[in-house]
């Protein structure tokens, strides 16, 4: 009857079947429930995946009959009236939200309770026991009532996390007993919001998604040469110019964040226990600061707000101090804006030209006795650091604020790699650890795949057990030089997935492919979300190897079954040709172009790969000065493996030296 009715609809009825389709109908109507509940038999699928869990036969429903116990707590109604809120959009239905004491008789309940004594669950920590009848979550702090009701969201069904009134639907949850708590205190995403501007409600659906996956920090990228994205009420030029840069095709493109709107981010952050970082860069990346208020710089100017992506040489001038009135100020704003305890104040990739050449900051050098300028960005650092200190604020940099002496109690980033953070530890500084190689999503997926991530240890191996104790944690972070806002959910998700899972609950014994089938299993709940995910890994590499005048070239599915075709001539390659089945000879220097498929569908983009053949191909140039660790570009051999290298330079393919003086 089902595929009948089916049948039917779809053919369209002629008028005169009405009551065929009425009975067809009903008989749905009537199958339905039994098809759904049989369908939908619940799943534990949880990411990050919980600390301890069992599971045990049956499920719990909710239905209209579910009542929600809370006790008299201002910050635990919050929760459970949004989440009761929630359930009334997607079901229909809305528990009742009661005391807790005296105990309602209620039959089906899901019970919200804190325990001030059980210091084991931490602050973000829960217990979820799902029963037949009953749910409690149980939680030290409100913090981590909120996380386990994260994980609640995730035992329901997919539909529970849409927007959409889903109707029917049996709303169950698998039976089982969960103890949960972080492994890192720090768990973050970097939005850089700067390069490219991004909307309040787009920020607040990261903050929403955040929050699903139990992160609890957004660093927020808000000032850069590229543009200033925070309304300052002293300085009103530094969103008036440094907001807007020059558009491509005239115009000027943009945009910031008024007070009020952080102020709204803000409150909507904590209510969902995540914190903000703001991060206001000094000394350098400043031009955008600097085209609205030259006379901060070395040279005065005029600058205009950088339109280019990269590392530039206007920096603030360290030697005068009026630079630091106009920073503390700013920094004073700021502080009231967040009210979080720590304040980023970047420092990286400051270049020293400027300060080479300025009489005021080669004054300031020899005045303050430092013998050389990595000092003086110490100088610098440190003499914003005691200003934060003295607003009661801890300061937090990336690992360049190393060089040259850290500042008292500052926290470091590291992302040249570990040592920063190995480096920081060792000193008693706490550390945040966010390397290229594992955390970079703004890196294309070739070079940092989802399996790469989730190998990640926040914990460098070098730190003995009591100087791990300095590793508060890791972020991913999401720079968008080349991301606008409509790409950002394709490069952070999937990889957010194994970072939330590494950041939450460390696996001592990971196993990538079940953690892989459960990230299958969580698209149904990102689907539901609206992410548009990019993908797990880059679906075809090529390897390129010399051999009799020529490269032996091969193709490679990275995952399970693609079936990949190919050109050489430039077309773009289809799935109407015969798929690639052994490697191929070129003699020529060729664009090799691929697609992989998968399900007959097209799987991510075309690829392409420029190989170039030359009198130096299947040589080995060697070089004076060693390969920089964060752009090796394959190491030996690189520079004639025939592989050229795209206009990104974090394409994988870019070699870089360092020759220890700033200088690349
Ligand atoms: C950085 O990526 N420059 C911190
Ligand atoms: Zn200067």
């Amino acid at each position: 009857l089902l595929c009948l009715y089916f049948l039917l609809w779809d053919q369209g009825l002629p008028d005169q079947s009405n009551i065929m389709r009425t009975l067809a109908k009903l008989c749905l109507f009537l199958l339905m429930p039994g098809l759904v509940i049989h369908a939908q038999t619940p799943v534990f699928n949880v990411i990050p995946q919980p600390d301890q869990y069992k599971l045990y036969p049956g499920a719990f429903e909710l239905n209209p009959q579910t009542v929600i116990l809370v006790p008299e707590n201002e910050q635990l109604h919050h929760i459970v009236k949004e989440f009761s809120a929630h359930v009334k959009q997607v079901t229909g239905f809305e528990p009742a939200i009661t005391d807790i004491t005296p105990l309602a008789p209620a039959i089906n309940f899901i019970m919200v309770t804190l325990h001030d004594s059980d210091t084991m669950l931490g602050k973000e920590g829960y217990s979820l026991l799902v029963e037949k009848n009953r749910v409690i979550l149980m939680a030290q702090h409100p913090a981590g009532i909120f996380r386990g009701i994260q994980t609640i969201r995730q035992l329901l069904p997919p539909q529970f996390n849409g927007k959409q009134c889903v109707s029917p639907q049996a709303w169950r949850m698998p039976c089982a007993k969960i103890i949960d708590k972080p492994r890192f205190p720090w768990r973050g995403m970097l939005l850089d919001c700067s390069r490219h501007f991004m909307e309040k409600a787009f920020v607040k659906r990261y903050i929403d998604l955040l929050a699903f996956h139990k992160m609890n920090t957004l660093h927020w990228h808000l000032t850069e040469d590229q543009g200033w994205r925070i309304e300052i009420e002293k300085y009103p030029r530094l969103t008036s110019v440094g907001a807007w840069r020059k558009a491509d095709g005239g115009g000027r493109y943009g945009g910031f964040y008024t007070r009020d709107d952080i102020r709204e981010i803000v409150a909507y952050a904590k209510r969902r226990y995540i914190n903000i970082v703001p991060e206001i860069e000094l000394p350098g990346h400043s031009q955008a600061a600097l085209a609205a208020y030259p006379e901060y710089s070395c040279t005065g100017g005029p600058f205009e707000v950088q339109t280019e992506w990269g590392v530039f040489k206007e920096i603030y001038c360290a030697g005068n101090d009026s630079t630091f009135v106009f920073l503390e100020n700013i920094l004073a704003e700021v502080i009231d804006l967040f009210p979080g305890p720590y304040i980023h104040i970047g420092g990286d990739e400051v270049p020293k030209y400027r300060w080479e050449h300025c009489p005021k900051c080669q004054t300031r050098m020899k005045q303050e006795g430092l013998k050389d300028e990595h000092e003086l960005q110490a100088y610098f650092i440190k003499r914003i650091g005691a200003f934060l200190t003295s607003r009661g604020k801890t300061l937090i940099g990336w690992d360049e604020i190393l060089e040259g002496g850290l500042a008292e109690g500052a926290i470091v980033q590291s992302w040249r790699g570990f040592d920063g953070a190995v480096e920081a530890a060792k000193m008693g500084h706490p550390v945040i650890v966010s390397p290229t190689s594992h955390a970079y999503f703004d890196y294309d997926i070739k070079a940092i795949d989802l399996e790469k991530v989730y190998s990640f240890d926040p914990i460098p191996a070098d730190l003995k057990p009591d100087e791990a104790k300095w590793v508060l944690g890791g972020e991913c972070n999401m720079w968008t030089e080349r991301a606008p806002q409509s790409t950002v959910d394709s490069k952070v998700f999937p990889r957010i997935l194994a970072m939330v899972e590494v950041l939450w609950n460390y696996p001592e014994k990971r196993d990538f492919e079940k953690f892989y089938d459960r990230v299958q299993l969580h698209y149904r709940h990102l689907d539901q979300l609206g992410v548009s995910y990019g993908l797990e890994a880059i679906p075809v590499s090529m390897s390129a190897q010399w051999e009799a005048a020529g490269f032996k070239v091969a193709l490679d599915p990275r995952l399970e079954n693609l079936q990949i075709y190919y050109t050489l001539d430039g077309d773009s390659p289809t799935a109407e040709q015969a798929p690639y089945r052994t490697p191929f000879h070129l003699q020529q220097s060729a664009t090799v172009k691929a697609l992989a498929y998968k399900n007959n569908k097209a799987y991510g983009d075309v690829m392409e790969y420029r190989i170039a053949v030359h009198k130096a191909s299947g040589r080995f140039p060697g070089t004076n000065v060693p390969v920089s660790p964060n752009y090796t570009g394959g190491g030996k051999g690189a520079l004639t493996d025939g592989f050229r290298g795209s206009l990104d330079f974090r394409d994988g393919h870019w070699q870089g030296d360092h020759d220890g003086n700033d200088r690349c």
